[in-house]
């Protein structure tokens, strides 16, 4: 896919003061027992933006980033990225100086000091609400000292805020590398794919991915369906799903993707087999068995992919040029309930199709499975990966002037 937009490869930074929005709400590991400090669970959301930050740094840029973490009201110093900034300086090989604030004087005195190359982050900018009621006054104030504007929060382009959208229109904005290439990437999947484009759609609930399969259908060649959403499919085709997880509500929305699918002569891959456990947790797994998705018992709820089934989207896997995934295929937390999920990162790894693993839980399977380097992209955004792949705009991208 082509992208547009003005990115920091069309400006010239050097001896500019460039405010750079990144996308660090990354999990955070709790303190030991002993207390201490925080530390950053899952670094890949930092290491993710890192070429755009060098790409400044290195051609003369004075670079302040700024981030949210978490969903605060107002200050609450467990929500400081002061553990970012530690684990940031780790990865650039330098300290990396934490700001106290977004705003205000602690940055006016941050920039005064400031010299090409040099890179502060500033303090979770959610400290503020005017910052999610993206309050023109507030993204003056993010902008006031600086010269140019990158966004390369990826992850956070969904929201229209200060530091997302409001700053765009104060300062000359550009997008981040990162930014780019999730929307070439991304983006691509909707209007070029290689053919044949077989998407693997899993997770708990069919209602929260309604819109992502309503914009996938006419696109894809062939559809899997797994996860606890699949057992509405089921319901849909008239099966007994026992006592698993289902949304009887969204069964006629299910049967028109299902219509539409076969009505177009494309292949919709349901669960043949299923792993069904007395219940979903790890204490469920002791009389786990598999079952016929005709003969799954009452008392019992579905909890993974059968073998045949996994068989079945080996097959779809080996025949596709184009392959996007989203949403475990069981109740993955439970080790005893991630095989299918875990197979199906292992056969995308080694598929040679272009792969495209999109949202949340999916890509932390594959970050497990230490499989992220075989996909050709893993996203780093959740919520706005799937608004992407729904044809929504992203306020974030939306704001950022053309080329
Ligand atoms: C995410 O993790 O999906 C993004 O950082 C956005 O966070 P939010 O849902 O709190 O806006």
């Amino acid at each position: 896919m082509r992208f547009d937009k003005r990115t920091v490869r069309d400006v010239d930074p050097r001896g500019k003061r460039v405010l750079v929005r990144v996308d660090f709400n990354v999990p955070l590991g709790k303190p030991g027992a002993a207390g201490g400090e925080a530390t950053v669970a899952d670094d890949t959301r930092i290491r993710a933006a890192l070429p755009t930050i060098r790409s400044l740094v290195e051609r003369g840029a004075a670079v302040g980033l700024v981030s949210h973490l978490g969903r605060p009201s107002g200050i609450d110093p467990r929500l400081s990225l002061a553990p970012v900034a530690k684990r940031l300086g780790e990865l650039l090989g330098r300290t990396v100086p934490l700001v106290a604030d977004s705003v205000g004087p602690a940055v006016e005195q941050a920039l005064r000091t400031m010299k090409p190359g040099d890179i502060v982050l500033l303090e979770n900018v959610r400290f503020h609400p005017e910052e999610e009621k993206n309050d023109p006054e507030f993204a003056r104030r993010l902008a006031s000292g600086f010269d140019l504007y990158v966004n390369d929060a990826f992850g956070t382009a969904h929201r229209a805020h200060a530091s997302t959208e409001g700053v765009a229109h104060v300062l000359p904005a550009y997008a981040g590398l990162l930014l780019e290439k999730e929307l070439v990437q991304l983006g691509g999947l909707l209007e070029e794919p290689k053919r044949p484009f077989l998407a693997i759609i899993g997770g708990a609930k069919v209602s929260t991915k309604m819109d992502v399969l309503r914009s996938l259908v006419p696109r894809v060649d062939a559809l899997a369906i797994g996860g606890g959403m699949a057992n509405t499919f089921l319901l849909a085709a008239g099966r007994s799903v026992g006592r698993s997880l289902a949304e009887p509500e969204k069964e006629t929305e299910a049967r028109l993707v299902t219509d539409e699918i076969v009505g177009n002569r494309k292949d919709l891959l349901l669960p043949v087999d299923v792993v069904a456990a007395a219940s979903v947790d790890g204490d469920g797994a002791r009389g786990a068995a598999v079952y016929d998705v005709d003969e799954v018992p009452d008392h019992l709820a579905i909890v993974d992919v059968g073998p045949r089934t996994i068989e079945r989207y080996a097959a779809a896997i080996g025949g596709a040029k184009t392959i996007f995934w989203n949403g475990p295929l069981g109740v993955f937390e439970v080790p005893a309930f991630a095989n299918g999920t875990r197979r199906v990162a292992e056969l995308l790894a080694t598929s040679g199709a272009v792969t495209v693993v999109g949202g949340g839980e999916s890509v932390q399977a594959v970050e497990e499975a230490g499989l992220a380097g075989k996909m050709t992209h893993v996203s780093t955004g959740g919520g706005a990966s799937l608004e992407l792949i729904e044809g929504k705009t992203l306020p974030g991208v939306a704001a950022i002037p053309d080329r």
